[in-house]
């Protein structure tokens, strides 16, 4: 994958059907989605349990642009391993879910998968100044990471601006997780971000039967953000 910071918007499975991933992943990939995001809850470090890393296995086939996996849970270490193996384009750490950040994106990198580190919306950017250069990407929580659907924490805005200013000429993405919709996007992407998780917000009044309806939703969300990134420039 080369670098750019071109705008992506990578749909959540977790607000898809469950007993239905295969078609729902090639669904939202045929309607426009660039990456697929995964979210792994432990109901430890996330009050909500998802998926093991078969069912990540499961979902790789169905899986033709980019599968990044984002871990929410605690420890983190031990499973690294195991996700990568399943077939993760890219593997995403929270900061919050050890003593030892930095040490926990070597194993991701060792995996030789794209490695990426996440942070609450209780958590300031600076804790990552060290961690810079062995990241592909930070993802800034907009909300507290453990459901779907909830309210988009306006804070996160800034905190996107202080990490996109930290990064400076590296070449990393910033992706932002929680609330985003095309009313929330257009001041994310004037403050950096340039890759967007989205679950209810794509995939709410659609279905496999209805997949236009997914790309209705990604396209809706994709031009509030090229919008706001032409306006900025
Ligand atoms: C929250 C998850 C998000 C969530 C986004 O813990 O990490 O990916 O599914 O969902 P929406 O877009 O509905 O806020
Ligand atoms: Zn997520």
């Amino acid at each position: 994958m080369s670098f750019d910071r071109s705008i992506k918007i990578a749909p959540s499975i977790l607000s898809a059907d469950f007993a239905n991933f295969g078609a729902e992943i090639r669904a939202i990939e045929d309607q426009g989605a660039d990456w697929v995001h995964i979210d792994v809850m432990d109901g430890h470090f996330v009050p909500n349990l998802t998926f093991g890393p078969p069912a990540v296995k499961a979902f790789r086939p169905h899986v033709k642009t980019f599968m990044d996996v984002h871990l929410m849970i605690a420890p983190v270490d031990p499973y690294i391993e195991a996700y990568a193996e399943a077939g993760a384009d890219m593997i995403v750490a929270h900061w919050e879910a050890g003593p030892h950040p930095h040490r926990t994106l070597q194993a991701i990198k060792a995996q030789g998968v794209k490695c990426g580190i996440s942070l609450n919306p209780g958590t300031p950017a600076s804790v990552i100044s060290e961690l810079l250069d062995l990241v592909d990407m930070v993802l800034v929580m907009s909300v507290n990471p453990g459901f779907g659907g909830q309210k988009f924490i306006p804070g996160s805005v800034n905190k996107v601006r202080q990490v996109r200013e930290m990064i400076g000429d590296r070449e990393i993405h910033i992706q932002v997780d929680g609330g985003v919709d095309p009313t929330t996007v257009g001041p994310l992407v004037e403050a950096g971000a340039d890759c967007f998780v989205a679950g209810s917000a794509v995939f709410k009044g659609g279905s496999v039967d209805k997949p236009e309806v997914y790309g209705q939703n990604i396209a809706a969300i994709r031009a509030a953000a090229e919008g706001a990134l032409k306006a900025a420039q």
